[in-house]
Formats: structure tokens, sequence, C-alpha cells
């Protein structure tokens, strides 16, 4: 995947000479367009002031206009409304840049050129969140045989914006790697199985500072990694862990630890699912996608930070091989397991690899992310992952990340009494609760009990991770897989990185 959007600059002494397929612009209903677009209102003989006296530019969120100009080297005009500049947010900037990149998407363009908004905030910072919401826009997933993206997006600005081209460096390498996420993640089973995960794995690093291992059948055998195996077995293609080590921040310092969920198909197993339920379950390994997309970005932009991701791989399908209801697991920090559903299998593979992670590196902290379980989706809708944790600080570290990023985490309680619902009278607990009530409190519940003494999170995205019908439609999230909590953990282990 090559990533060449963002091609350098051109200078221009106005904003009606650019030369490019389409021009867009951001307006707001507290400014005047023809004011904070002089010269281009002026090149365009008071269109813009025209048509903000009609009343079809208001400048309200959501407004967009495209207009078709023959006689200018742009030839089309997006213009896009952002609300009022005192209500202004992150997100906004980057669904400025995201939508004039769909619009030109839509209309076949080759090129196009955004200019940045004069608000209140740094240039570094405007050009940071339009380009991040146009990078993340330029991305489709498709096998047809044309994909329409647009190949060259140009950014236009005062003289400062040359000096920020780091900015835009920084910017291409995230956006890059929430779509190789993104692509992972996509990627149907007949193509993405736990081999060919493993195999896209090393040349996604290929020529990077990382280490790969990989725990085959027989190493977790070894080590009794039972959860894993077990939900493994119903397939002819053998699970595996995959761990993958980056350090950058040297020996002396504690690792932060990501799990992703690598579920690359859950049919349910014995417990087998609905038609309905498993249409959309080869996203049931988008956990562990965004995680190596995680330590991609941290690897390509060098953090000063030790990250290892670990991704449990598994497909979930019935045979006459697969696990079955009523076995019992001795998982790999010795606890045993009732399954009591075989369709609750994510936390099976997430155990061992959590105990794994907190056994065998010194951990600052461990997250996992995962697309646990369907109540997630009842309780909060595709508008934010579910958070859990053990830990104040982590909980408050994870939020503020996310506000950043404008990537939502809303945190459910683990109160003791949820406890009580996973005990069994056979083993030392069971995989599922008393029918449905609390069911992802109840993953999470049974998460914790392999996590000793880390501070933990677990993120439940199985809301969020790829985008639903009925959800919420940002113009720079296109259909598909999301790439949540790419740049969430990031900016996490970003700020870790800078106060450690
Ligand atoms: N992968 C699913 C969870 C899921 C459901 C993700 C819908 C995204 C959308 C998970 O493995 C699962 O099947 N969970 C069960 C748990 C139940 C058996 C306790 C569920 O949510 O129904
Ligand atoms: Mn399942
Ligand atoms: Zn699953």
């Amino acid at each position: 995947m090559v990533f060449n959007m963002f091609k350098g600059y051109e200078r221009v002494s106005s904003l009606d000479l650019v030369v490019c397929d389409a021009l867009s612009i951001m307006v707001f209903e507290d400014i005047a367009p023809e004011v904070m677009y002089e010269d281009l209102d002026r090149g365009l003989n008071g269109l813009l002031s025209k048509l903000r006296a009609s009343g079809d530019l208001t400048g309200k969120e959501g407004e967009v206009l495209k207009l078709y100009l023959p006689e200018k080297p742009f030839k089309r005009l997006i213009i896009v409304g952002g609300g009022k500049t005192s209500e202004l947010t992150k997100d906004r900037l980057r669904v400025f840049g995201g939508e004039s990149v769909v619009r030109a998407k839509e209309m076949n363009l080759a090129s196009l050129c955004i200019a940045l908004p004069k608000v209140n905030m740094s240039v570094e910072d405007v050009l940071y969140l339009v380009a991040e919401g146009a990078g993340l826009a330029n991305y489709e997933w498709s096998r047809k045989k044309e994909v329409k993206l647009v190949k060259e997006i140009k950014f236009v600005g005062k003289e400062e914006i040359l000096k920020s081209c780091e900015v835009l460096d920084t910017v291409a390498k995230v956006v890059e790697a929430v779509n190789l996420g993104r692509d992972l993640a996509n990627a149907p089973a007949d193509e993405i199985n736990p081999q060919t995960f493993e195999e896209a794995v090393f040349k996604v690093f290929n020529g990077l500072p990382v280490k790969i291992k990989v725990l085959h059948k027989e190493d977790l055998e070894k080590l009794g990694m039972n959860g894993i195996l077990s939900v493994g077995r119903g397939s002819n293609i053998p699970p595996r862990l995959i761990i993958v080590e980056y350090e950058g921040a040297g020996p002396d310092k504690p690792w932060y630890a990501v799990v992703g969920k690598g579920v690359c198909f859950d049919a349910g197993g014995l417990n087998l699912k609905d038609s309905s339920g498993m249409l959309e379950m080869k996203y049931d390994k988008s956990g562990a996608a965004y995680a190596v997309a995680l330590a991609y970005a941290v690897a390509k932009l060098k953090l000063k930070v030790n990250l290892v991701v670990l991704t449990p791989l598994a497909e979930n399908l019935p045979s006459g091989n697969a696990y079955k209801p009523l076995d019992i697991i001795r998982m790999y920090n010795g606890l045993t397991v009732e399954v009591r559903n075989t369709d609750a299998e994510g936390r099976l593979i997430l155990a061992d690899a959590l105990s794994y992670a907190e056994k065998n590196y010194r951990l600052a902290s461990i997250i996992d992310l995962a697309t646990l379980t369907g109540a997630v989706v009842v309780a909060l809708g595709s508008h934010a992952a579910g958070l859990f944790t053990n830990n104040e600080d982590l909980k408050n570290s994870l939020i503020k990340a996310s506000e950043e990023t404008s990537e939502r985490v809303w945190p459910l309680p683990l109160w003791r009494e949820y406890y009580e619902d996973i005990k069994s009278d056979f083993a030392d607990i069971k995989n599922i609760g008393v029918g449905r009530a609390a069911g992802a409190i109840i993953g999470a519940a049974f998460l914790s009990k392999f996590v000793e003494k880390t501070p933990w999170a677990h993120l439940d995205i199985a809301g969020i991770a790829w985008v639903q019908e009925e959800g919420p439609k940002k113009p720079y999230l296109s259909k598909g897989a999301t790439g949540f909590g790419v740049r969430l953990l990031l900016n996490f282990l970003k700020t870790a990185s800078n106060t450690a």
C-alpha cells in the first residue's frame, strides 16, 4: 500500500489561482465567507458573498456545496460548513478534510487542493487534523476492478505551512498505519487466516526495527496455552500467538503491552451463530489488525517507548475436532475454565495472551483491544468503545488520549458482584455469565482474572471496529473497518513516552 498523497507545495499568491481539479474551503456561520476568503471572492466576482446573501451558504455544520467553475484553473469549488468558530473542535477539522476528499472522489477527480482555514489553532494543528481527515477518507477497501481514489492532495495556506512539512510526514505515517490496520481487518477469511495473517505481519515489518516471535501449535502445547489451542481446534489452519517487540526506550524501561483479539473468522464454533450474526465475523480479528497497525506506526515514528504487541490468532469453526460445550480448559495461568458457550471464544484466546505478557515482560501497563461482545453494542452502539480497567490512572490517560483523537471510550464498572456470575460448579470459572445480563461486563470480568498485578485496560470495540449500517457516518471513515484505537493508543503511548 503506497501512500503518495502529499507531493509538496507550490507558491500561489491568491486562492483563485490554485491549479487543481478542485479547491475545497471551510466556511463558518459567524464569519462571512467573503471576508474569510477575500482574494477568492474577488477572483470569483463576489460569488461567495452572493451565495451567502441568497441563503444557500450559511456555514452550518453538515452543509456541503459543490460548484462548477469552468473558467477557473480549479474548475470545481467544494464548500464545507464548519458551524460556529466559537464551537470549533478538532474533529470538525478532520471532518472538513474527510468531506473534501469524499466529494472529490464522488466527482472522480485526480487532484484536490484543500485550503487550511484560519482559525484559533496553530497552523501545525490545523494542517495535521485536516490532512489526517483527508488521508483517512482517501481509503477504500475493494476488490473491484477499479478503485477511485484522489491521486494528489495538496494544502494551501499562509507561508507558515511551509515550516510544518514534518507535520505532513507524521500524518502520512499515521494514516498509512491506520489504513494498513483497516486492510488487515477488511480482508475476508478466504484471504486472511492465522497463517496468512502471520505472513502479512512479516511483510509489514520488513526492514523495521522490531523482533517478531511466533508461537505455533507445538509451542503453545508446550507452554500449556490451551485457551488459544481449544478455540483454534475446529479449523484446519492451526492457531498461533504472534508477538511483536519494538524496544524504542532501551532495556531498562518497562514495556507497554497491547493485546489484540485475532479471531480470523468467528462462526461461533459448535454454538453456531445464525446467518445474520455470522455475516460480519470476518471483522472479529480487528483488535489484532489494529494492534499490528499500532506497532507499525510506533516503529515508523520511532517513538521512544517499549511496545510489545501480542495477537492470538484462531478461527472459531464447528467441526468434529472443535472444542465443545462443557469442556474444561486448563489455561496458561493455571485457572480452569468451563466452556458454557463456544461462541464466547475471544476471552479464551485473550486470557492466555494476557497472562503470557504479564509473566514474560516487565510491564508498565497492558491494554487489550477486542471485538468481544454483542452486548457492548447494545450498551453503547457505534459511538464508543467500552472501557474496563483495574487502574484509575490508566483510565484517565486513555480518556484523555481518546478526546484528542475523537475515538470515544466510555467506562463501565467491574464491581465485585459481577464475579458471582462467572462462578462454575466444576471449574474455577466459566466463560459466560447468567442469561444476557451485563454481557460486556462479564466478558471484561473474565479477562481480569488473567491479569494479576499490572495496570490493565480492556477496550471492547465490537460496536466501533467497522462502520455499521445504522451507525454514525464520519466522512473520514469509509465503509468497512475503521482502524479504531490505532490513533488513540498511539496518542496514549506518545504521552507515556514523554512523561516517563
Ligand atoms: N465476536 C463476537 C462478539 C461480536 C458480536 C462482535 C457482534 C461484533 C458484533 C464474540 O465472540 C461473541 O460471539 N460473543 C458472544 C458472547 C456470548 C456467547 C456470551 C455474544 O456477544 O453474543
Ligand atoms: Mn464468538
Ligand atoms: Zn468473537
